[in-house]
């Protein structure tokens, strides 16, 4: 047997990897002060919009969720990859609408007490409490949930008596997470309807625009063939585009405690205005402006976007940070971002977050091109969206020589701005399942917008074709990183 934590199979390398990431885990969490991990249906601390994990507690969950996934690749048997994992590619869809049956149908509403969520209810119990036009058959509700229990959100506690998991809770009525599962599942699934003869038509092949996208041939093959693209379809119902909104405060649970956490705000100097391009509700700057707002007085904020997007910031701001309005930090102003940005000012900040992954190159240098033309020299954008790692052979191993991840665990220093570490010996270096949701976003651009989500490379593209250069990128404890330009 090896020295160094590295053992002879790869499956005993990943069982050395996963003992080393899991007691970091629970010294990293008694440390920290923090309970344990569970699937009790309550919020774990780190769960919340601020809970940010010190980098080795970090490095150590994404090691052991790669890890997991790459055991059971390991050891399963045909039969298991034929009738479990392989269904997991062809017939995903079906977990999703399991998943989206119990948002449509506010299945959280019913558990009303702490000792229902914990203990259960019977599927006949669960269905006589839905309201009118909620129901559903008990038996089918059940094989529902069955099928979610086998990924922990739920459980069958006795024959059909059903109880929430942690992770059922994100879809608890009214929250953001809850939203996502409308318009962003049903997105993807009006668009996977549609996705491979989109990919294979010869016609669509040259074509860049936001029409090209799966999503819409989807809509058209199903009669709604006045939609021309996404934004249209979210448009004709408002309820729609309301949860869409939401749904991006939602994606706030990917990333936004540590874009909070892993850039320098405290350096931003006084009289610095946050312009949030295409800002939705402003999710993001209202938590950066209410974390500096005393530290940073005259730090403004200034959403842009269209104008029936904005109505949703203007209820969103005064809701959760309303002396923002009161003080005149921030302001709402329509603005089509193709078009020459009005906020010209020194010391601007062009905050576009998700909004380059909604477009294709071309369309991405007109958008940077029009703050370009009119910008401060002292200004720079911050573009904020996931980096693809491309190409990602196994990790750790440099000259022939496999290090222990135990100690690379060791030598994280909790307080120091956080740096990625390489994943070990036999993971992929982009820590492979823990990474999915970067790919699978990029796949869902494609769906939605014929968009992507782009590598470092494609971001040099973009950012050097609209006249900026990238100063730094900020890789941070989630799923986004925060790319830092200034004009060229
Ligand atoms: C994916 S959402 C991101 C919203 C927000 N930046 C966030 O991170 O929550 C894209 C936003 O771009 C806006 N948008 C699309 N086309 C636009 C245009 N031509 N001018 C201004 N905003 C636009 C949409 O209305 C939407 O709010």
């Amino acid at each position: 047997m090896a020295t160094n934590g590295y053992q002879e199979t790869p499956l005993l390398s990943l069982l050395s990897v996963l003992t080393t990431s899991i007691h970091t885990i629970e010294d990293e969490l008694k440390t920290a002060g923090l309970p344990p991990f569970t699937l009790d249906p309550k919020w774990h601390p780190l769960d919340s919009l601020d809970g940010v994990p010190p980098p080795r507690l970090y490095e150590a969950r994404r090691a052991a969720m790669a890890a997991a996934n790459m055991i059971k690749a390991l050891v399963q048997d045909v039969g298991t990859a034929m009738m479990a994992s392989s269904p997991d590619m062809s017939v995903k869809a079906l977990d999703q609408t399991a998943y989206m049956l119990t948002a449509d149908i506010d299945l959280l509403d019913v558990f009303r007490t702490e000792g229902e969520k914990t203990g259960g209810l019977h599927v006949d119990e669960i269905v006589a409490r839905l309201p009118e036009g909620k129901k559903v058959d008990p038996q089918k509700l059940g094989r529902s949930l069955r099928l979610l229990s086998t990924e922990h959100w739920w459980v069958e506690k006795s024959a059909d008596v059903f109880a929430p998991l942690r992770w059922a809770l994100l879809n608890t009525p009214g929250t953001p997470s809850h939203a996502w599962a409308d318009s962003s599942s049903n997105a993807a699934l009006i668009g996977s309807h549609a996705f491979v003869a989109q990919m294979t038509d010869p016609a669509q092949l040259a074509r860049d625009t936001i029409e090209a996208a799966p999503i819409v041939r989807g809509l058209h093959a199903t009669g709604s063939t006045h939609i021309k693209n996404f934004w249209g379809w979210l448009a004709q119902d408002p309820d729609r585009l309301g949860g869409f909104a939401r749904s991006m405060e939602g994606l706030g649970y990917i990333n936004l405690p540590s874009l909070k956490a892993d850039y320098p705000w405290a350096a931003l100097p006084p009289e610095t205005t946050f312009v949030d391009v295409g800002a939705g509700q402003g999710t993001v700057s209202l938590h950066i402006l209410r974390m500096l707002y005393d530290a940073n007085p005259t730090l403004r904020v200034v959403l842009q976007d269209r104008p029936q997007h904005l109505q949703e910031g203007e209820k969103y701001w005064a809701q959760h940070l309303p002396r923002a309005i009161r003080d005149e930090r921030v302001a709402f102003e329509p603005h089509d971002f193709f078009q020459p940005n009005p906020r010209t000012g020194p010391n601007t900040i062009y905050w576009f977050r998700f909004i380059m992954h909604d477009w294709t190159d071309s369309y991405c240098i007109k958008i940077l091109r029009a703050v370009r033309d009119v910008c401060h020299a002292t200004s720079r954008i911050l573009i904020c969206d996931c980096v693809v790692p491309e190409a990602p052979p196994a990790g750790s191993v440099t000259n022939g020589v496999k290090f222990s991840f135990e100690d690379t665990l060791k030598s994280i220093d909790n307080d120091a701005p956080y740096a990625p570490i390489e994943a070990p010996y036999p993971l992929p270096k982009n820590f492979g399942f823990a990474t999915k949701a970067t790919y699978r976003t990029d796949m869902l651009m494609y769906n939605s917008l014929n968009a992507l989500e782009r590598t470092t490379r494609n971001f040099e593209k973009i950012v050097t074709g609209s006249g900026f250069k990238i100063s730094h990128i900020y890789t941070t404890r989630g799923a986004s990183s925060i790319i830092e330009a200034v004009p060229n």
